[in-house]
């Protein structure tokens, strides 16, 4: 039954795909802003790095690259900044070759038309002056599958990248969904505000899904190598208040559930099974997983506030920003929910959504912040 579960949402999850209105390549501005602020990390891990003399390829790789400019963006930067490193040093510099990895459902087309093409006989000078991606320094490729399994051969992988996307499990836990267990999620979508007992057998699960993602990643990283991830995360020590991820899918969204099941359009036991498969971690539930595992030193492990997820052009425009926090729960849910109570009814769930959020606009625009768990780790 697990294991059922398990491939459906692998098969079916994905950020919304193609360059339409409620696209992830048309909503991810806020993801990219934090990307930046934390730029100045990822680089200060890529300086701790090694640099060998290799025939192979180095080799960077994006975990959860969706489809979008932000991991061509980063994947990017990763080359630029290695490329500057082996020159300063006047050491051989190796080809590069980048990986774009995602669910199988990514929306990989979209991806693959933004790329920029391969300019391979260019100077390193023309390849580090160039501005930021519109050309392309390195070999690509997607790679489709699950990163809580195993992706890429053993010791192939120089830098392993991952943004905003380990907060999503791997599966709803089996219980949550369980009318008997005492962890299911009565008259709720998310944990935000939840049980213990439903909030703890999500912590499990992420602790569960971390550990099987480092275990892979150990065995496919080559020695030297450096992985640098960022995810949703919580200042709070109880699960059940998941800060900003709270405010984005457990109040004004929950509502508009609420409202379909008020209005007599979906029942109450079919929005009971709906669950938002995102857990924000704190530090410690991060920690404990990285010191079980071994395979890693910790050289960097905080919570970061990221801002707010909704970029609006006009703040005072009530409208706008409930149009904004809407586009931002689609793109990152639409798909899920669509699965679950099909297009016209997702349409109707999203519109009272919008509703809601330009109601509280105001208060949206102060209190929604996000915040992240940035990871800089390499082989023990
Ligand atoms: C919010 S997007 C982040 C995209 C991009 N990294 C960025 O910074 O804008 C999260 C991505 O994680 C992917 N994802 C979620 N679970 C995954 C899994 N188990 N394996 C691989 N990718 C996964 C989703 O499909 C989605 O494309």
């Amino acid at each position: 039954m697990a294991m059922t579960m398990h491939v459906k949402l692998e098969r079916l999850l994905s950020m919304k795909g193609g360059k339409g209105d409620s696209s992830y390549a048309k909503n991810s501005q806020a993801q990219a802003e934090h990307a930046r602020s934390v730029l100045y990390l990822l680089e200060a891990a890529l300086d701790e790095m090694q640099l060998t003399a290799t025939d192979s390829a180095f080799t960077v790789v994006d975990l959860g690259c969706s489809s979008g400019n932000n991991t061509l963006f980063v994947v990017d930067r990763i080359v630029k900044h290695m490329l500057k490193r082996y020159e300063s040093a006047g050491a051989p510099v190796p080809e590069f070759q980048a990986f774009f990895s995602d669910l199988p459902s990514n929306d990989f087309n979209t991806l693959f038309q933004l790329m920029p093409s391969l300019v391979k006989n260019a100077s390193l000078e023309q390849c580090l002056t160039a501005v930021d991606h519109i050309q392309r320094s390195y070999f690509a490729a997607a790679v489709p599958g699950s990163f809580y399994g195993r992706l890429f051969p053993a010791k192939s992988v120089d830098v392993f990248h991952s943004a905003f996307s380990l907060h999503w499990l791997s599966q709803v836990p089996e219980a949550v969904t369980e009318r008997w267990s005492a962890a299911y999620n009565r008259g709720k979508i998310f944990i935000h505000g939840a049980s213990e007992a439903t909030a703890n057998a999500y912590r499990r699960q992420f602790q569960q899904d971390l550990a099987g993602f480092l275990r892979w990643r150990s065995q496919e990283m080559k020695s030297g190598g450096c992985m640098f991830l960022v995810c949703l995360g919580r200042t709070s020590t109880v699960p059940s208040d998941q800060g900003g991820a709270g405010l984005l899918f457990g109040t004004h969204f929950e509502d508009a559930w609420n409202d379909l099941v008020v209005e007599g359009l979906v029942d109450a036991e079919k929005r009971d099974s709906f669950n938002v498969p995102v857990y924000a971690p704190n530090l410690e539930d991060f920690q404990e997983v990285v010191e079980a595992n071994g395979c890693f030193v910790v050289n960097k492990l905080e919570v970061f506030k990221g801002g707010s997820p909704l970029v609006v052009s006009c703040p005072d425009d009530a409208a706008e920003i409930g149009r904004a926090l809407a586009n931002s729960c689609r793109t990152v849910c639409g798909v899920l929910v669509e699965a679950h109570i099909g297009e016209p009814l997702s349409h109707e769930l999203f519109a009272r959504l919008e509703r809601r959020a330009t109601l509280h606009a105001k208060e949206l625009l102060d209190q929604l912040q996000l915040f992240h768990v940035v990871a800089s780790l390499s082989l023990a």
